[in-house]
């Protein structure tokens, strides 16, 4: 069974936290909110703890998780030899989306970090898992609460439908703000490299980090893991998803002859794209989406890239819970966090990618 308990986003219920830090504390598991996706959290140093979050989560044991803190002042805990630009990177951005891969503590258990030498670490903003970290007085692994290979959770309601009676306690503080994960920085390498795009974007970076290095994520399946996390098949989707990437109204014509085709052949299609592209898209699909053979679903704009990054997985989630025969998606460009949403995308994907050649300006 799990327990549900609202918590106020601003002002959490400090009985509220005591008793989910309780629940930590004895060996349980907790989801609870972040600004950027919702966290399955476990004492992680209590490796029996740990295994329940694998467990839940149907995660391989080869797939290392973030200890959280409820401050930096806290790191030398978990993480050893940390170099000047960690500390450089988690003065300026934390709190907030940013997980630095530092090399760790002894203290630190093998499962948590999937026998490697590094851990990965973060400073969360919510005010709800500050709270909750400092409640619980232990650093707390928490992956994102959702089935492995899932689209992350950023609503309360996505935690229940991928691990309702597998968490013991469930804080529901309302949806998360960022809505992708955290940005993650190697910084046992030099120069530090880019090994996951998220709430911190490159641009903020480079400002600090002139020589970071970026390396692609998108290992394939079959392929050995280059670094853990980079499978290709993440964030996926019941239906197949095809993502098209390019400027605005050369994707816009591309999905919807695309969509026009499929339709043809008798699928039922789901649309998620930004809303400049659905508007785009609607009175050329008028007709397919009026007898539901066509599902058109924005989220966010292109032209605001953080509303769409907020409402990526909880448009996916609710789009392939409508069970379309396949999903074509368009991202919002590579500005921002425009990147961390194109890197979902891919991955969701699984290499079906369509670039579309960009228009020039002005044609
Ligand atoms: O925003 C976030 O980071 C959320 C919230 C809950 O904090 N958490 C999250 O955790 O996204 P998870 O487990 O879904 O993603 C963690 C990623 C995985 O890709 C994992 O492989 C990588 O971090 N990771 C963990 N430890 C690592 C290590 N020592 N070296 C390299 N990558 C590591
Ligand atoms: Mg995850």
């Amino acid at each position: 069974m799990t327990r549900v308990l609202a918590v106020d986003a601003e002002r959490p219920d400090p009985d509220v936290i005591a008793e989910a830090a309780s629940v930590i504390t004895r060996g349980g598991l907790v989801a609870f909110p972040t600004e950027t996706v919702y966290g399955l959290g476990a004492n992680a140093l209590d490796p029996a703890a740990v295994a329940r979050v694998f467990e839940a989560k149907r995660r391989p044991a080869t797939d290392p998780l973030i200890v959280h803190l409820a401050h930096i002042g806290q790191l030398a805990r978990v993480a050893r030899d940390i170099p000047p630009v960690a500390r450089t990177l988690g003065l300026s951005f934390w709190a907030g989306p940013l997980t630095l891969i530092l090399q760790k503590q002894p203290a630190i258990p093998d499962a948590v970090t999937a026998g490697r030498s590094t851990v990965a670490v973060r400073v969360p903003a919510h005010r709800v898992a500050r709270a909750l970290m400092e409640a619980c007085g232990v650093p707390v692994a928490a992956p994102s609460a959702n089935r492995f290979s899932r689209p992350s959770p950023t609503r309360a309601a996505h935690v229940l439908t991928d691990l309702e009676g597998a968490v013991d306690l469930l804080l529901d503080g309302g949806p998360a703000t960022i809505g992708v994960e955290s940005t993650i920085v190697d910084c046992t390498r030099t120069p530090p490299v880019l090994l996951r795009p998220g709430g911190i974007t490159s641009e903020q970076l480079v400002t600090l980090l002139p020589d970071l290095i970026v390396e692609s994520r998108l290992a394939a399946a079959d392929e050995p893991q280059v670094a853990p996390g980079q499978l290709l098949r993440h964030y996926a989707p019941e239906a197949p998803l095809t993502v098209f990437v390019g400027a605005a109204r050369a994707v816009q014509a591309r999905m919807g002859a695309d969509a026009r085709t499929r339709v043809a052949q008798g699928q039922r299609v789901g649309i998620l794209a930004p809303e400049e592209d659905v508007l785009a898209l609607a009175p050329v699909l008028a007709a397919a989406a009026a007898g539901g053979r066509v599902l058109l679903r924005a989220y966010g704009r292109r032209s605001d890239p953080d509303a769409a990054a907020q409402a990526l997985f909880d448009v996916l989630r609710a789009l392939d819970a409508e069970r379309p025969d396949v999903i074509l998606a368009a991202d919002v460009g590579q500005a921002a966090i425009g990147a961390a949403i194109r890197d979902r995308l891919m991955r969701a994907a699984e290499g079906r990618v369509i670039g579309v050649p960009e228009v020039p300006r002005g044609a």
